[in-house]
């Protein structure tokens, strides 16, 4: 495994489309383990495969029960709304109050390729919304204005 460069905000890949993966190869594994270890590494909650550098549709996640991996995710339901505080491996030293769905429930594929259903509450909901915005190019930042980015140790 390896610790991979985390792409910062700026960087064009972070305002792609990501690209459904269509076949779980051994790169894809190799790349997800990597993810996971680059995750642990920089002590963040989630990594999408564009913050490494790679346009796919891949989503790893771990709020503190273990490592959650996402392939292709969609959020199909949605609930609720609540404000809270979040932030960026691509957008060091910041953070902010971003109003998201209280609960989403995602369709996606494991690692091994099997579909799999998450109902996700608070700080996991808002890690698969915040994700799944890197697929498809959007970040935090978006949600918000300017003003209210705030330094992190604010
Ligand atoms: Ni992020």
């Amino acid at each position: 495994m390896a610790v991979l460069e985390i792409v910062k905000i700026g960087d064009p890949i972070l305002r792609q489309k990501a690209s459904p993966v269509t076949k779980i190869t051994k790169k894809t594994t190799k790349l997800i383990q990597d993810m996971i270890e680059t995750m642990y590494a920089a002590d963040g909650a989630g990594l999408a495969a564009p913050q490494v550098g790679v346009s796919l549709q891949i989503v790893v996640i771990d709020v503190g029960e273990g490592p959650i991996v996402l392939i292709n995710p969609k959020i199909i339901e949605s609930e609720g709304e609540i404000i809270d505080v979040e932030g960026c491996l691509s957008i060091p030293g910041k953070k902010a109050y971003v109003k998201r769905a209280a609960q989403v429930t995602v369709v996606a594929l494991n690692e091994k390729g099997k579909t799999i259903r998450i109902v996700g509450e608070d700080y996991l909901a808002r890690a698969l919304q915040h994700e799944i915005d890197h697929l498809n190019g959007i970040l935090y930042v978006d949600l918000i204005d300017e003003d209210d980015l705030l330094d992190e140790g604010e």
